[in-house]
């Protein structure tokens, strides 16, 4: 199954919206529907966006709309403006995009073998994870859950254990399905349990995707990353940034200026279209959080592992 893919001169994408109740597919043929598909989190995940803003500009390339827009359609990941600056550049942008599309499936093949060879180094069985970085964030296999695939294809997967990922639940309806899929043996734990779980031993490393790394290694990522990074270091276990090299934005220089979108309250006061909080209620709602990296033990990417306790920087 392709998340993301160009069919009869349409993009073809899972509506994430809809999952785990349902697996249907958008044919999207404007950048206006493209962009809204986005900002509803249709399409979602770093790599997947990256392949939509490349797509976008193909079918800009028919239609005539603007692409502006599109690269700004969610500021936090990097990959999507990557993604457009990429196939606008390009005389053929269809065909660039088309390349973004498989070399993503090949990165996540190299990632998922290179964070499985890492995690064997450390003898450890049983991650932690927040969000969703698998096939639905990526074209198919996905980042650092495509790492969890590779354990679980070796056999060395003893649990994972997924945050539910409020306010959207990206942990509870995306992540636990595809580990469903997949077989592999898994528990869904509420955002607030995962520190305390890593202080009682419950996992042996913590594995997360990236929205931008910055040129110094500090790392966005859905919020609640950096409370695990906090509890990981505190228990003394291996926090890995799971990220294809796309992903490093060396144009910026440490986390401070990495814009974090703020999704506003409706989201915060509500919990899947039934309200939970008081009429009036104001929210804060920070889609991403940054991780510092000097609580980051190393990003592993399709060509290399970054080794940040080790000095070393993207
Ligand atoms: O708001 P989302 O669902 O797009 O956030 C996604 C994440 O934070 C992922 O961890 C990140 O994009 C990496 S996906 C391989």
């Amino acid at each position: 199954m392709r998340t993301i893919d160009w069919v009869d001169d349409a993009i073809v994408l899972v509506d994430q919206t809809r999952l785990p109740g349902e697996l249907t597919y958008l044919r999207i043929t404007t950048v206006a529907d493209l962009i809204d598909a986005i900002q509803r989190l249709a399409v979602r995940g770093a790599p997947a966006l990256g392949v939509a803003g490349a797509m976008g500009v193909a079918l800009a390339a028919r239609t005539g709309e603007p692409i502006a827009p599109l690269r700004a359609a969610r500021p936090t990941a990097v990959n999507l403006a990557w993604g457009v600056d990429q196939a606008a550049a390009n005389a053929d942008p269809l065909a660039r995009a088309l390349e973004i599309r498989d070399e993503d499936l090949s990165a996540c093949l190299a990632m998922g073998a290179r964070g499985a060879d890492l995690l064997a180094e450390h003898a450890a069985t049983r991650v932690m994870t927040v969000c969703n970085t698998g096939g639905l964030a990526t074209v198919e296999r996905g980042t650092a859950l495509g790492v969890i695939q590779t354990m679980h294809e070796r056999g060395v997967l003893a649990e994972a254990l997924a945050l539910e990922t409020r306010p959207l639940l990206q942990g509870a309806r995306l992540t636990a399905w595809e580990l469903a899929r997949m077989g592999a043996p898994h528990r869904l734990i509420v955002d607030s349990a995962g520190p305390f779980l890593l202080a009682r031993g419950a996992a042996d490393a913590v594995l997360i995707g990236a929205d931008r790394i910055a040129a110094n290694g500090d790392t966005a990522n859905k919020i609640g990353s950096y409370s695990l990074a906090l509890g990981a270091c505190r228990a003394g276990v291996p926090f890995l940034v799971i990220a294809p090299e796309t992903t490093i934005d060396l144009a910026t220089p440490t986390g401070d200026a990495i814009h974090i979108e703020d999704r506003g309250a409706a989201e915060v006061v509500s919990l899947g279209g039934v309200k939970i909080a008081p009429d009036g209620t104001q929210a804060l709602n920070p889609a991403f959080d940054v991780t510092p990296a000097d609580l980051i033990t190393a990003i592993v990417t399709d060509r290399r592992v970054i080794r940040l306790d080790r000095g070393e920087t993207p």
